[in-house]
């Protein structure tokens, strides 16, 4: 999608398109929620285009951080079929992540693994790290031309399987989310509907855990722009992403079958250690890594922009809001085409 930037003849505001992520930076003192209102056009644009967008030196603070998600990306969500410890802050503004900080989280597109995912992710830095600690983007357009082509197309022809195996919170196995809080319910008959609902596969497990297996495409075309992305958990959550010293854990532990989390090929089998190896290569090649500032908002274009996080020291506090929800149907990919003439 070809879109110009609106200039809207206003000095108190410069925009740079030429890095990325694109910024936006006022010296004015602007509230980031007026700045929203009259901006909303201006600040789309660029999220399609770009893929993502720095706003920096805006006046904001929670609730006025939510407003401006509100009242310029469609409204915040609520964070739903969970993979990740965090908590709300306020009102549906949560906790980045409360995965340790010793521990880098790989790039991922947010909720891809469900059939319904929200289309923007807003993050608000409001404590900088002493070091590390960057939400890295990557655009996933790039990385899917990256990635070798008869690989790519079995995943694409078939897509992937997400296997998880969930605790009972009364039985913790001291690794992954208990069912309990991945679907925020005591109810295992509410879970049961709810995989129904969302082509999701259930059978009980000792301890009263849950195996649930989702069968999902790998690659996604974006409902604004037509672009095709690579929109997937399949590397994220492939046991082989892992930071090697959980690696070592699992294999003493459990059997791959009872991993919490692991990703296989459509048929089953498993992905090859260089499989995987290719794939997570295909993502850092992409990476850009930049140092957060106090007070900046990052917002992504969840389908063409993966995020990750680096490990950091000292304190950080990273919020963040999802907005625009959106769902695999509205997204299905050219998928004959794609195979025979690329795009
Ligand atoms: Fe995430």
């Amino acid at each position: 999608m070809d879109v110009q930037t609106n200039s809207v003849g206003r000095q108190d505001f410069s925009v740079n398109r030429d890095i990325f992520p694109a910024e936006i930076e006022t010296k004015n003192n602007i509230s980031l929620l007026e700045f929203g209102q009259s901006e909303k056009q201006l600040i789309n644009e660029i999220i399609y285009n770009d893929g993502c967008l720095v706003l920096k030196g805006f006046k904001t603070d929670v609730q006025n951080f939510q407003s401006f998600i509100d009242a310029a990306c469609g409204g915040s969500l609520v964070y739903t079929e969970r993979s990740s410890p965090r908590h709300a802050v306020e009102g549906k503004v949560y906790t980045s992540t409360d995965y340790p900080k010793a521990l880098p989280i790989f790039p991922h597109n947010e909720q891809s693994y469900n059939l319904g995912f929200a289309m923007k992710l807003a993050f608000y830095s409001q404590v900088v790290a002493e070091s590390g600690g960057e939400t890295p983007v990557c655009n996933t357009r790039k990385v899917l031309t990256r990635i070798d082509t008869a690989l790519r197309n079995r995943l694409i022809k078939e897509g992937y399987l997400y296997v998880r195996n969930l605790c009972s919170k009364e039985f913790r196995g001291g690794i992954g989310l208990p069912w309990q809080d991945v679907y925020q319910t005591d109810d295992l008959d509410v879970v049961k509907e709810y995989c129904r609902k969302n082509d999701i596969q259930i059978e009980e497990t000792k301890n009263g855990g849950i195996k649930t297996i989702q069968r999902r495409n790998v690659i996604a075309k974006h409902p604004v722009t037509g672009d095709h992305t690579w929109f997937n958990h399949l590397t994220f959550f492939n046991f082989r992403t892992l930071p090697a010293p959980m690696i070592a854990n699992l294999k003493r532990f459990f059997d791959i079958a009872d991993y919490p989390n692991n990703t296989y090929f459509a048929d089953g089998s498993e992905l090859s250690e260089d499989e995987v190896t290719h794939l997570q290569s295909a993502y850092q090649a992409e990476v850009v890594a930049r140092p957060w500032g106090e007070e900046e908002v990052l917002i992504i274009d969840n389908m063409v922009t993966s995020h990750a996080r680096n490990a950091f020291k000292g304190d950080r506090k990273v919020l963040v809001t999802m907005s625009e929800s959106s769902t695999w149907e509205q997204c299905m990919p050219d998928t004959d085409q794609y195979l025979n003439e690329g795009f």
